[in-house]
């Protein structure tokens, strides 16, 4: 395990934030336990675009936390950074998953350290039965769950498993998303908005499915435009504005707080 000098050698770049980000850096914490997840002032662009301007957090093995914040407030850039895809470009900052570092990770080596990212379109492959999307994900170890597993998780994609994925119903391919990511060894789980375009009875029966997944144990960070929901699944919530975190808390905090929801999230 690298101690918290060697991870400050790891730093993207040659530093032209230093002391750009208010808060302490939270790769150890005081008891000097690495946190399971930590991102620790990020930086990311789309170009010339800054987009994700020093976000840092941390997250607890087995925790649900809701990232939120108004339609572009750099959600799913963040995610997307975290789960190293080459769009946003980090420009600085630290990721650390499980005592590895992410930072200097492809997106292919951050998918093999255990981070899972279920993108909002679901990326279900064309031409593949439920069944060969699941194989598909089991290509290469390490492997996650059993399809058979999965299967007494979902029935309805064991029902459908020899159905082309993309003729499932929008429900159900959120449902083969998520199984895809529980299918290789993930440690972290990135869903982006999972209740999108779904109607209410199949946003209930996939935050079910999401409440027995964290019985399980699995460290999830939601992101949903339905912050409502996402924050009764979760244990705790991040908002961000405009690149920012604005507020890191437990969840009934912004349940209880009704000027935090109108300033921040317009609900
Ligand atoms: N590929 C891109 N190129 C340039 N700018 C981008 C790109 N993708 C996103 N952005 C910009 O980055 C900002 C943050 O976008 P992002 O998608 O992270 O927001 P979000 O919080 O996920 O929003 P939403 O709730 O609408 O999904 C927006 O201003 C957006 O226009
Ligand atoms: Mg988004």
């Amino acid at each position: 395990m690298e101690t918290a000098d060697q991870a400050t050698n790891n730093l993207i770049g040659d530093d032209p934030f230093k002391g750009a980000a208010p808060g302490k850096k939270p790769v150890m914490s005081a008891g000097g336990q690495a946190a399971f997840f930590s991102c620790w002032d990020i930086h990311a662009y789309y170009g010339e675009s800054y987009i994700v301007q020093g976000v840092s957090f941390d997250i607890r093995e087995g925790e649900i936390v809701a990232l939120l914040g108004r339609n572009g407030a750099g959600k799913t850039s963040t995610l997307r950074a975290i789960a190293r895809v080459d769009d946003p470009a980090l420009k600085h900052g630290e990721i650390w998953l499980d005592h590895k570092p992410l930072h200097n990770m492809k997106a292919h080596e951050a998918a093999l350290t255990g981070i899972g990212l279920v993108p909002e379109d679901r990326r279900i492959i064309q031409g593949l039965t439920v069944e060969e999307n699941l194989k598909l994900a089991q290509i290469a170890p390490p492997m996650g769950w059993s399809i058979e597993r999965i299967y007494e998780l979902f029935p309805r994609l064991g029902e459908r498993r020899n159905q082309e994925g993309t003729t499932l119903s929008g429900g159900e391919q959120q449902m083969l998303a998520i199984s895809r990511a529980l299918a290789r060894d993930v440690k972290l789980l990135l869903l982006d908005e999972p209740y999108e375009g779904l109607a209410p009875v199949i946003v209930h029966e996939i935050e079910k499915t999401l409440e027995q997944i964290k019985t399980l144990g699995m460290t999830t960070v939601i992101v949903e435009q339905n912050a409502i929901a996402a924050l009764h699944l979760a244990d705790r919530a991040i908002i961000l504005d405009m690149g920012q975190v604005v507020f890191d808390g437990v969840s009934q905090e912004v349940l209880d707080n009704a000027d935090l929801r109108q300033q921040y999230l317009a609900i």
